[in-house]
């Protein structure tokens, strides 16, 4: 798989942490969940020269109920990120390398459908010993429960939530009980390359769901991996408990669908009622549509002075576009590669 690039301005956040002087920077990172998010930070660290090691799932349970067995991966990017297969039982980590450097820890895994913590459950009383002097925990903004597209910060209660995000609520103090030095990252939709409303348009695939009044709050991945990045380059005092990671403009995704179509070029498909369509949507679907709320960024962006990547899905989408468009056209040098090499062009990793 070609390598990907980092973002500069993840680049520059990371290669300032990696120069921190001993005992500030991190000796070593751990994530548990090299997902999309997990890997776009992972990716960020290594290439600054920071050690780093994540996990992935071996088995994956299909919707259908049945398991499918993925192949472990070894290393990934030229060798600098090192997989550990965790799937969830106690079993994991025994493959932990150096664990008495693993100085970070950020945890993208999320409850499982029993509500269960699956990282802390497993694994819990491993990571008590490791050296950690940082704990990240990437929740969900779902705690925040349905505001009626009220704005929400990190003061506001998390009583209200659907039964959906009880699970994270649970994990969130699950985590905080063990004592670690903690931040909780609360998330809303996570979009970036791979992740954006494109090809679906393409594939006449996307829907044009409106419900008058409704807004969606999110975030690109880069922003993410900055956030977290500008919060462990502040003093251990300055970083706040629970983190907000939003952009600037929460909208309708009738609107974002619109700006994605105008990007490609394309028409827009026909305009749907959500009132008129709801039965045809998936039960999580429509749990999506029945809360309504626009996410703060001000305690990051005007408290802790981070700067915004992509200050709206417009630069978002942009950016995503261009790094797909650059993937498409790596990929393909790389099966060229592959093909005159006599390797089958399946051969590798095959994550994004
Ligand atoms: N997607 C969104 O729009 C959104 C919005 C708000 C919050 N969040 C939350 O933010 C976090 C990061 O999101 P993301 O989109 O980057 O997640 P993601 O791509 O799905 O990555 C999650 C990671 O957790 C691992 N994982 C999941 N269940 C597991 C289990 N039972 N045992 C062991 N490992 C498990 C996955 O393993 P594999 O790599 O093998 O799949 C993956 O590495 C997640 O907790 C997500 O729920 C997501």
């Amino acid at each position: 798989m070609p390598t990907q690039a980092v973002n500069p301005a993840v680049a520059a956040l990371a290669d300032r942490l990696a120069q921190l002087p001993t005992g500030q920077r991190p000796e070593g990172f751990l994530i548990l969940g090299g997902g999309y998010s997990g890997l776009r930070l992972g990716r960020a660290l290594a290439a600054a020269g920071v050690p780093v090691q994540l996990t992935h799932r071996t088995r994956r349970r299909q919707r259908d109920g049945s398991t499918v067995t993925v192949a472990a991966r070894s290393a990934e990017d030229a060798g600098r990120l090192r997989w550990l297969p965790f799937n969830g039982d106690p079993i994991g980590l025994e493959g932990l390398v150096h664990p008495e450097t693993v100085t970070h820890l950020l945890s993208t895994i999320p409850p499982d459908g029993n509500g269960e913590d699956p990282a802390l459950t497993a694994l819990g009383n491993q990571l008590e010993h490791l050296p950690l002097r940082w704990v990240g925990y990437l929740s969900t903004t779902g705690v925040y429960g349905d505001r009626q597209g009220g704005w929400v910060d990190e003061t506001s209660d998390t009583s209200r939530c659907r039964q959906r995000s009880e699970a994270r609520v649970q994990s969130e103090r699950a985590w905080l009980a063990r004592g670690w030095p903690l931040q909780r990252f609360r998330l809303p939709g996570i979009y970036g390359p791979g992740r954006c409303p494109f090809d679906n348009l393409r594939q006449s695939r996307a829907r044009l769901i409106h419900k008058p009044g409704q807004v969606f709050s999110r975030i690109h991945v880069d922003d993410i991996a900055g956030a977290v990045l500008h919060n462990l380059l502040l003093s251990p005092e300055q970083r706040p408990a629970v983190l907000n990671v939003a952009d600037d403009a929460p909208c309708p995704s009738s609107e974002t669908l619109a700006y994605a179509a105008h990007l490609l070029g394309l028409g827009l498909p026909p305009f749907e009622r959500l009132e008129e369509v709801a039965d045809s949507l998936s039960p999580m679907a429509r749990s999506f549509w029945e809360e309504n709320r626009r996410v703060s960024n001000r305690l990051l962006c005007q408290t802790l002075g981070y700067r915004l990547i992509h200050p709206t899905y417009r630069e978002g989408f942009r950016a995503s576009l261009t790094e797909e468009q650059g993937n498409e056209a790596l990929a393909g040098k790389d099966q060229g590669r592959r093909q005159s090499s006599g390797l089958p062009a399946s051969a590798g990793p095959s994550r994004s």
